[in-house]
């Protein structure tokens, strides 16, 4: 249903930052890490990163892929992860994320703080392999 997402991505984006102080962080774990683990990982996690995107820490998400970050923290509007969920372009077949877990990840972003870059596994991007 692209309407009533697209309607709940507005609501989410005109609310802005709702999570408590240091929510950003258990909301990743707790609601954005399985939804990514569940529907993404497949093809962009351990063994397999299409377009060279590893969707399995804040670091490797906010430095992106081919086509550059796949969050812009603080703004979900200009995240190409959340458009293509919200536009159903990812996961490109099969079962989808419900609305709810998309908003809560658009609820993600807009928390995410870009002055404070998440101090994760970079050293893992290292071991990425070309296609
Ligand atoms: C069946 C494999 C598959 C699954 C599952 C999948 N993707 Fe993808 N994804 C791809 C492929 C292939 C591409 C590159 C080609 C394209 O854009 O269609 C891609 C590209 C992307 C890009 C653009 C990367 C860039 O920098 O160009 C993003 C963002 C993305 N996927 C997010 C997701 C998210 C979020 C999920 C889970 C909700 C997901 N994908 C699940 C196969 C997958």
């Amino acid at each position: 249903m692209l309407v009533a997402s697209s309607l709940t991505l507005v609501m989410a984006l005109a609310s802005g930052c709702a999570l408590p102080p240091r929510g950003t962080e258990a909301t990743f774990r707790s609601n954005v890490l399985p939804v990514l683990r569940r529907f993404c990982w497949r093809c962009h996690g351990e063994s397999v990163h299409e377009s060279h995107l590893d969707l399995r820490t804040p670091g490797s998400i906010l430095r992106g892929g081919d086509s550059g970050p796949a969050v812009v923290a603080g703004r979900p509007g200009d995240s190409l992860l959340v458009k293509l969920l919200v536009e159903e372009q990812m996961p490109p077949e099969g079962e989808r994320p419900s609305t709810a877990d998309i908003s809560l990840i658009s609820e993600w972003v807009s928390c995410l703080d870009e002055r404070v870059p998440p101090q994760d596994a970079s050293h893992e991007a290292n071991s990425e392999r070309s296609p």
